[in-house]
């Protein structure tokens, strides 16, 4: 497995076809080739209908290839989903599991388990989503829903086990021209809750952020005590300014 120093991973999530998801994978490859970004690691997560063309142009880069979801099952009749074995195939070293864009479609904790299991059974690295929605925080419910996510996602997880854990808390995604952001101190005592408990239990985990994260808002959240990296979606779309935000952290 690799080390890095830092890690930014993008989430493409439903936002591009295939054509303008390979354009922009062309034009990061280019980019980032020509800026120096020392030891960080580049994770680029594409739908999965354009995963093996940006597999191709990744290939020869810098840039590591991940999945925004998978299913839990090895092969069978399982109409729609797709496995870790193929995405393992296809070139896939990450794969995002527990993203609350799928545990608002209906995904559980049960499954979310599932699904980090088989990521790990694959040999790729699991980047499991945890996050309380603006109504569980109002009601001050944040700590508790995000150890009972934890919790469940990670039973049967082994104490030295490698994977990446990020913290994104529903009400901050894709909140920026809002203003609906979380601050830099709440995120911290998140992080530190999380990591708290963690420890308990785990040896080799990465904790990272995400939620509105931009080229600039990343300088300080990278102040975060704690935190290795971060999980941007948005701010990932557009080659240049990505590359500015690589280079800010
Ligand atoms: P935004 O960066 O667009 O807020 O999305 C965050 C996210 O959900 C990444 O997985």
């Amino acid at each position: 497995m690799k080390k890095f120093s830092k890690i930014i991973i993008a989430n493409w999530k439903m936002q591009m076809d295939s054509e303008e998801s390979i354009a922009l994978a062309v034009k990061l490859v280019k980019l980032l080739a020509k800026n120096n970004i020392g030891k960080k690691e580049i994770v680029v997560c594409p739908s999965f209908l354009a995963l093996s063309e940006v597999a191709k142009i990744l290939k020869p880069s810098r840039i590591s290839l991940g999945a925004q979801d998978t299913f839990y099952q090895e092969e069978g009749a399982f109409t729609g989903e797709v496995s870790p074995e193929n995405l393992k195939e296809i070139g896939c070293q990450y794969v995002i599991v527990g993203h609350s864009e799928r545990r608002a479609m209906g995904e559980t904790d049960k499954l979310i388990n599932k699904k980090f299991l088989a990521v790990l059974k694959e040999k790729m690295l699991p980047i499991i989503c945890v996050g309380e929605t603006l109504a569980e925080r109002k009601s001050g419910q944040s700590e508790k829903v995000i150890l009972r996510q934890i919790n469940k996602a990670t039973l049967g997880i082994s104490k030295n086990q490698n994977f990446i854990l990020a913290y994104e808390p529903v009400w901050s995604i894709s909140t920026s021209n809002s203003g609906q952001v979380i601050s830099v101190l709440e995120a911290s005592k998140m992080i530190s809750l999380i990591k708290i408990n963690l420890s308990k239990k785990f040896t080799n985990f990465s904790l990272i952020y995400g939620g509105s994260v931009d080229k600039k808002s990343i300088v300080n959240f990278a102040k975060i005590k704690g935190v290795k990296g971060f999980l941007v979606g948005g701010a990932s779309l557009k080659a240049k300014s990505f590359v500015e935000l690589i280079k800010n952290l």
